[in-house]
């Protein structure tokens, strides 16, 4: 009986339950993107947010409910050196070169392939590793990412590698972390105009084209990704490590 106490009392040591709820949205630029609904809908439903962007004057303009930091990778990270108090963490960056547009995935060049995957997957393995050292309390890290990394979306060549390394990097952090009771897991979210989808080629044909397909005949909303990505960060999801939860409408089961 004491024994088992003993256990009892240890296993509550290992798993210290957090006071204060607090999440870092890293990458995000405008009113557009993700990581703000993400952030709004985490701020109504109590939490302390935490959003990086490359313009902070800008985003504060448009984020005044926000803690705004600057950071760039792979240049300044400083803005995680004295958080130590995050209890989830949600991963937005991505980028390639639209220069290759046009040019298939034969036409890629090193260099761009490179950049690409080092913004859009690396990155996040390098901020979880800063995040979870100095954060005892992180309990939960969502990835942003995008069916293309999974099927052949035209246009996406270079950024569908990235996600695919991007959505395999979530299932090894999952595992790697799983016994420091961090629960790792990515929402692959339908085609929503911001910013970056914008620029990529055809997007708005693409965009048309997935939401005519998918089992909801429509596209999804910012505010349903940002509904995922809360329920992943919360202790709702508490036995779900590892997953891609998908928001696309069914998109991944359709053939026509
Ligand atoms: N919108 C969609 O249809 C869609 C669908 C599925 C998944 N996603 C994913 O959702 C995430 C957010 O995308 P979004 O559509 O909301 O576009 P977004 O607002 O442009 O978010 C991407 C962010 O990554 C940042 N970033 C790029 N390179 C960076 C670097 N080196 N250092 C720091 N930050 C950097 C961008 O900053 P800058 O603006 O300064 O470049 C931007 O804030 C992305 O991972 C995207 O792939 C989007």
């Amino acid at each position: 009986m004491a024994v088992s106490r003993a256990l009892e009392t240890l296993f509550e040591l290992r798993k210290p339950q957090p006071k204060t709820r607090k999440v870092l949205v890293a990458g995000v630029s405008s009113k557009r993107s993700l990581g703000l609904a993400i952030g709004e809908h985490m701020h109504q439903s109590g939490w302390e947010t935490v959003l990086t962007t490359r313009r902070p004057e800008r985003l504060a303009l448009v984020a005044p409910h926000h803690e705004v930091r600057h950071l760039d990778y792979p240049d300044d990270m400083s803005a995680i050196d004295d958080l130590s108090d995050l209890t989830g963490m949600v991963f937005c960056l991505a980028k390639t070169d639209i220069a290759d547009k046009d040019s298939g995935l034969l036409g890629v060049s090193e260099e761009n392939f490179l950049k690409t995957i080092s913004t859009s997957c690396y990155s996040f393995i390098a901020l979880v590793r800063e995040v979870q050292r100095r954060n005892p309390n992180l309990r939960s890290v969502v990835a942003l990412t995008f069916l293309g990394g999974e099927r052949v979306v035209p246009g996406y060549e270079v950024l569908g590698v990235a996600k695919a390394a991007l959505e395999h990097s979530v299932r090894a952090l999952a595992s790697e972390l799983g016994h420091e009771n961090v629960r790792v897991n990515g929402v692959s979210a339908g085609a929503v105009p911001t910013t970056s989808s914008r620029v990529l080629p055809d997007f708005r044909r693409v965009h048309e084209a997935l939401s005519r397909q998918s089992f909801l005949r429509r596209g999804v909303t910012a505010e349903e990704v940002a509904g995922a990505t809360a329920y992943l960060l919360s202790e709702q999801s508490g036995g779900t490590t590892g997953e891609i939860l998908q928001v696309n409408g069914g998109l991944r089961h359709t053939v026509l």
